[in-house]
């Protein structure tokens, strides 16, 4: 008996293959799966996503993608995946990646899993569509860079708490996202783990665990003052003898005064140059001070823990919607699944083929800026590695040569 449930046991390990629920990479058949959506067509504000590597890759075809454009407009798309995805007791994946091209001033660049209930609000499915899950870039002027995740609990967007710096260059980027069961998470970018924690501690979606104790009160002799009068200095002799103000010295009585009719003359008053105001001790530092008072912490009575924090129920759409100052994006090579390893085979197998060539074809031609300052040649770069910088270098055979002109290019950057 114990042999054969242990056989069995065995048996449904090796059975758990990893589940790809959603994978795409883009190419001519794309609108087949892809429906546009009708949000803002009525104002003539919807831009459109058009099939494009863009204007440096690695590989012509497999690097195609969608693109928004043109400027200034609200792009939205979305497709169905083949069954509604219930990640209870699942890792849930969630991957994509995203070029800049046009060097994005302004604009979002995330992807959304939206449930199967807003099902019948997708024929215009935009920014108000209820959705479960909401990740990526978002860039815009100097203030936000953020990478975001955002989880839906009950019906409410929560933002995450940690600042997850977006990559702002003109190069694809490859953005992941692991929700656990044991109800952690992990961002990846480029396939390098950049954020990870708790749900319950990252995001709001619980009460906090603890909060101040409302009972405890500041102790009498709580000292909270910094300063204090220093007890040794004392008030020079004669400081209040010093009047606020003096008789104008060069005021005259008037020769028409009438001491009988007008009363005793007097001379004005002017401010006293010697005054120098109400005397005050030097202030030292209290040695008494305990600094600011705070209560304590105390376990939160309204915290209960829920464990399924992670789960989501009825995952049934992956979509788009954006609204971008500057369009250009590239977005491609989306994952949906519960295993990690699987989608960094998968974006082994795409980005990871194409990121040098991709690199290199932008760098061709750029402006190097190093420490001598700058000067305009071309930069052949292989790998992470710049492998010559010169004037008029030879491209190697296969690269895609882009001209630069203008653009900065970084060495190391
Ligand atoms: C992806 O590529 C990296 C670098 O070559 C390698 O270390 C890693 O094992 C690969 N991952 C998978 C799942 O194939
Ligand atoms: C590259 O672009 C610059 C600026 O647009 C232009 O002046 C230059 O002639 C171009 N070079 C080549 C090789 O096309």
């Amino acid at each position: 008996m114990k042999v054969a449930f242990l056989a069995c046991a065995a048996l449904l390990v090796s059975g758990a293959s990893a589940a790809v629920h959603f994978k795409e990479t883009f190419d001519d058949t794309w609108s087949s799966r892809w429906q546009k959506s009708s949000w803002k067509k009525a104002d003539g504000s919807a831009g459109e996503f058009t099939l494009s590597a863009g204007k440096w890759f690695g590989d012509a075809e497999a690097d195609k993608g969608i693109q928004t454009g043109p400027d200034s407009k609200f792009f939205a798309t979305y497709a169905a995946m083949d069954s509604a995805v219930d990640t209870t007791g699942k890792d849930l994946v969630l991957q994509f990646s995203v070029k800049h091209e046009q060097d994005l001033d302004c604009g979002g660049g995330y992807i959304k899993l939206i449930p199967a209930s807003s099902a019948d609000k997708m024929e215009s499915f935009g920014g108000d569509t209820p959705y479960s899950i909401m990740f990526g870039p978002d860039i815009c002027g100097y203030a936000t860079k953020k990478v975001h995740v955002i989880l839906t609990y009950k019906g409410t967007n929560y933002l995450i708490k940690k600042d997850i710096q977006a990559l702002t260059d003109q190069l694809t980027h490859v953005y992941t996202l692991v929700i656990k069961p044991d109800n952690t998470y992990q961002v990846l970018v480029d396939l390098k783990e950049v954020a990870s924690g708790s749900l319950t501690d990252d995001w709001d979606m619980l009460p906090p665990k603890t909060i101040k104790d409302p009972k405890a009160t500041k102790p009498e002799d709580w000292d909270e003052n910094e300063k204090i009068a220093d007890p040794e200095d004392i008030k020079p002799e004669g400081w209040d003898d010093i009047p606020a103000t003096i008789a104008d010295p060069d005021a005259k009585k008037p020769e028409d005064w009438d001491d009988e009719e007008d009363g005793t003359w007097e001379a004005p008053t002017l401010p006293n140059p010697e005054y120098k105001g109400e005397w005050k001790p030097k202030m030292i530092d209290n040695p008494a001070y305990k600094g600011i008072w705070v209560a304590p912490d105390i376990p939160n009575p309204d915290f209960t823990p829920d464990d399924s924090l992670y789960a989501f129920k009825d995952l049934k759409f992956v979509g788009f919607e954006l609204w971008q100052v500057k369009a250009g994006s590239i977005f491609d090579n989306i994952f949906v699944g519960d295993s990690l390893e699987e989608a960094e085979a998968f974006a082994n197998d795409t980005w990871a083929k194409s990121k040098d060539g991709e690199k290199a074809a932008f760098d061709k031609g750029g402006t190097v800026v190093n420490h001598d300052g700058q000067a305009v040649a071309d930069v052949l770069v292989v790998g992470e590695r710049i492998a010559a910088v010169g004037l008029d270098l030879k491209a190697p055979e296969g690269a895609y040569v882009v001209n630069a002109s203008g653009k900065l290019v970084m060495p190391g950057g």
